[in-house]
């Protein structure tokens, strides 16, 4: 495993975008696993500057979102969807039959999630972005998720609904109870991994998965048998770490 420690949230999304940014002026037709939350932010935001400054062109890749709540309707702010084409997918000339995000407002969650298992076995990703949740959880694989799991209907822990209720007017109430997540399996085919983490309260999970056992108490301790992973992490979510 790879990590490189940097000051803060800026410095941590300007690595990870020269990350991505060079992988697609490299391959201009890879395949990238996308991730949501307030991690990744600012990186697309800078993204979309470096599309802007340096023509890094978008037209021939692919991009596969890792999950997508349940049970909010099409075009709802908060769902992944709309958070991806709002950071992202808007702003670079990406096409949209080139993205992919599991359909929450299925009437059929079980088989929405088997096609993208399906279409994530005929599309192998090759940068796999990921942030992490409090829990250890990547995607919506909460604490005790199987290391062999495919995509799936799976329920959201008491802990990612408080953590996530600052989007939705700080209701918990609001939030969706269960999503649709690739699952760890499926994350763990990616050619190459790319976590990000600022701030302390990430401290504690970035520690467990980097010196802890590899147990499914931990989802993201399975990085540990990636062969290529990349942590880009800040002072404050690396400041647990031993050395
Ligand atoms: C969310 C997403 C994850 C994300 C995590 C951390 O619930 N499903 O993909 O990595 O929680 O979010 P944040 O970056 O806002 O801390």
């Amino acid at each position: 495993m790879k990590i490189i420690r940097v000051k803060d949230y800026q410095a941590m999304s300007e690595a990870a975008a020269k990350i991505i940014s060079e992988a697609v002026r490299e391959n201009p037709q890879i395949n990238l696993g996308l991730a949501t939350g307030g991690s990744p932010v600012k990186m697309y935001k800078l993204l979309v500057a470096d599309h802007q400054a340096n023509k890094t062109v978008y037209k021939d890749v692919k991009s596969f979102n890792l999950d997508e709540y349940l049970g909010l309707p099409q075009g709802h702010p908060q769902t992944y969807h709309t958070f991806m084409h709002e950071n992202l997918f808007n702003h670079i000339d990406i096409k949209e039959e080139n993205i992919f995000v599991p359909d929450g407002d299925t009437k059929d969650p079980k088989a929405t999630a088997a096609q993208y298992e399906e279409l994530l076995e005929k599309n192998q990703i090759d940068l796999q972005l990921l942030g992490i949740g409090t829990n250890g959880h990547i995607g919506f694989n909460e604490p005790g998720s199987s290391f062999q799991g495919k995509t799936a209907v799976v329920d959201l822990t008491p802990e990612t609904i408080t953590a996530n209720a600052r989007y939705f007017e700080g209701n918990q109430d609001l939030v969706p109870t269960e999503a649709i997540s690739m699952g760890i399996g499926s994350i763990m085919r990616a050619k190459k991994i790319l976590l990000i983490a600022s701030g302390a309260n990430k401290a504690k999970v970035i520690k467990g998965l980097v010196e802890g056992a590899i147990t499914e108490s931990l989802p993201a301790s399975v990085l540990q048998n990636h062969p290529d992973v990349t942590l880009v992490i800040d002072e404050a979510a690396a400041s647990l770490l031993s050395k």
